[in-house]
């Protein structure tokens, strides 16, 4: 089957006017992998069914590309000349990539010295103007959301509508793959509360199921969970470094509304997820994106989330190749060997 992106496939249930012109970059229809080893590492002898929704397949490696494609879109269709966002890296990859394809001007406020490898680099080379600031995520939102008052640019954050309609195709494709039918735990990383909403919104729209939602915000990130801002978010999963979310309110209501739970987790317990998705799974994502997996883990081993013949969905939001620095210093260098046979021969034998 020709796949030609996500409004594509899912017009029917996008507010889109008939005569838009799709700005797409084919994204979306990302795999949904069964993940049997993983499942009964986190949940021994439970039969669970664990899959895991992987989004860092997308065009730009991360979710963002299916909120992006309909943003896009939609700010081409109303005479857009340019676009802006804040961002801890993904959505400013994203936005470039789209803004190219559309040849609009895009503009990109990123935390200096907070943002990973991969996603400056792919921001930089489709030709976004990347702008350094010395503040936080939550202070360029700040800065977007006054600039847009005052000059004629379309902002592209999850705050834009448009970005959690693309978005929230996710949920119909992980029915779709699972034969017409919703998980029983949906789970996902929170950072400025997007991603929770638009799958919320595209659970209930579907209507064949619902979920219950497991939010994973990183602990020293975690505004939801304590109920208050972050003055000075940390974390090791720096896409979620965010400290007063946009969609904090829908957030809440998502959770709300399907049973859900929303928790902390620490860094090394999002490390020890991200190794673990990659050595017994072969899946190697950002930190960020091993969030809800490690809160999975979590609310199982506290006996919050009884596993035991249920079905669980968690998105894998970005590729690994977006944060290689972390990558690296997280793992044992590579050993060095002299180039003779004699050498390789030792080290297979065990010398
Ligand atoms: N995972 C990854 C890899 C992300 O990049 C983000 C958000 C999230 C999870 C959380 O999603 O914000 O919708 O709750 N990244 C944004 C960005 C903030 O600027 O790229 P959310």
């Amino acid at each position: 089957m020709n796949w030609n992106g996500v409004i594509h496939k899912y017009r029917h249930y996008l507010p889109f006017a008939d005569d838009v012109q799709i700005v797409t970059l084919n994204e979306g229809n990302t795999p949904l992998i069964k993940a049997d080893r993983l499942a009964e590492l986190i949940a021994p002898k439970a039969n669970l069914q664990l899959y895991l929704k992987y989004e860092g397949l997308n065009p730009t490696g991360s979710f963002k590309d299916r909120g992006m494609t309909a943003a896009m879109t939609q700010a081409v269709h109303e005479g857009a000349n340019g676009v802006i966002c804040a961002s801890t890296g993904n959505t400013a990859a994203s936005a470039a990539a789209y803004a190219a394809r559309a040849g609009l001007r895009c503009l990109v406020l990123v935390p200096e010295g907070k943002i990973a490898l991969g996603k400056l680099a792919a921001s930089l080379a489709y030709g976004a103007e990347v702008l350094s600031i010395d503040g936080s995520f939550d202070d360029g939102l700040d800065m977007v959301r006054e600039i847009v008052k005052r000059q004629p640019i379309v902002l592209v954050n999850s705050i834009n509508p448009w970005r959690i309609e693309g978005q929230k195709t996710g949920s119909f494709e992980i029915v779709d793959q699972l034969d017409g039918r919703s998980p029983d735990w949906h789970c996902l990383p929170v950072g400025n509360a997007g991603n929770i909403t638009a799958y919320w919104m595209g659970y209930k729209q579907y209507d064949k199921g619902r979920p219950r939602i497991l939010g994973g915000q990183a602990s020293g990130s975690a505004p939801i969970v304590t109920g208050k801002i972050v003055a000075h978010p940390e974390t090791i999963a720096t896409a979620i470094r965010i400290g007063n979310p946009a969609r904090w309110r829908q957030a809440l209501e998502a959770l709300d509304e399907s049973g859900g739970i929303i928790t902390a987790v620490s860094d090394d317990d999002i490390l020890a997820s991200w190794k673990l998705l990659a050595k017994t799974e072969g899946i190697f994502v950002e930190p960020a994106s091993a969030t809800g997996v490690a809160a999975l883990k979590q609310q199982i081993e506290m006996g919050a989330i009884d596993p035991n013949g249920k079905t669980a969905v968690c998105v894998l939001t970005g590729h690994g190749l977006k944060d290689p620095e972390t990558a690296v210093n997280q793992t044992a260098p590579p050993r060095t060997l002299p180039a003779t046979i004699e050498a390789l021969e030792k080290h297979l034998t065990g010398g």
